[in-house]
């Protein structure tokens, strides 16, 4: 893989996620990829049809409803049944690049090897949770040099209604950046990467997104307007 700091991406001249992804991949040759999270595929197959440095793109979900996933895509089995085939049917064109690894995070991460992948893409289980798990069983998974990416950073917890588990992606990312001792990049469209360098162990956050909110990673003044909007 080639050797890139995540800030020479052109980020004025990306108009999506997808745009920005594939940029990176290209510009990191990237070979090793996982994504936790896949749905539809529609993330999948954009970067599968752009980056042919690929070589293995391995796809977790369970494609299933969870009992204790309280999020709004956490639909009916039959929908989700309907999501696996559509995923299938979008990346058909890649399938002896792709590995399917269906279930839970926790279910079948296991079945990557340690310190193989050149990148993970996290879109899962958003929650504290969800992001916990996701975030400490990728960065084994990764390689020294490679790097942990996601979606839905966002600046509010609040992402959804109040009767759902908030999404804790930020600032959760970047306290386990803080914990590994890693840099981790503020990105636009709501992502986040960190890049695994175990000899360095030094935490950074580096906000490249253009939104300022990122700066305070506390979590008080979330809960403050949450509680307000409360009707009593
Ligand atoms: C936002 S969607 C993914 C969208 C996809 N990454 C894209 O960009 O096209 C979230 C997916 O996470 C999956 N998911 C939820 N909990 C999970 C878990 N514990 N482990 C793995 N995947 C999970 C859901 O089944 C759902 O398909």
């Amino acid at each position: 893989m080639k050797e890139f700091n995540p800030e020479n991406i052109s980020l004025l001249t990306c108009k999506s996620r997808f745009d920005l992804w594939i940029q990176f991949i290209n510009l990191k040759s990237v070979s090793e990829i996982a994504e936790i999270g896949v749905f539809r595929g529609l993330f999948a197959s954009q970067i599968l049809k752009n980056c042919l440095s690929i070589n293995r793109y391995y796809m977790i979900d369970p494609w299933k409803k969870l009992k204790d996933w309280n999020k709004p895509l956490n639909i009916d089995n039959q929908t989700f049944e309907q999501c696996y085939l559509e995923t299938l049917e979008r990346t058909d064109f890649a399938k002896s690049r792709r590995i399917i690894l269906r279930g839970k995070t926790t279910e079948v991460i296991n079945q990557i090897d340690d310190e193989s992948l050149d990148l993970i893409y996290i879109d899962g289980d958003h929650t504290l949770k969800g992001i916990s798990i996701d975030l400490l069983n990728s960065y084994s998974k990764v390689k020294d040099g490679g790097y942990i990416a996601g979606d839905d950073f966002c600046v509010s917890i609040w992402q959804h209604k109040s009767n759902y588990e908030p999404t804790l992606i930020f600032p959760y990312a970047i306290y386990f950046a803080e914990a590994v001792g890693a840099h981790i990049y503020a990105l636009p469209f709501n992502q986040f990467v960190i890049k695994k360098d175990i000899k360095k162990k030094d935490f950074k956050f580096i906000n490249l997104s253009g939104d300022s909110r990122y700066n305070n990673s506390s979590l008080l003044k979330q809960f403050e307007i949450q509680l307000k909007n409360i009707e009593i």
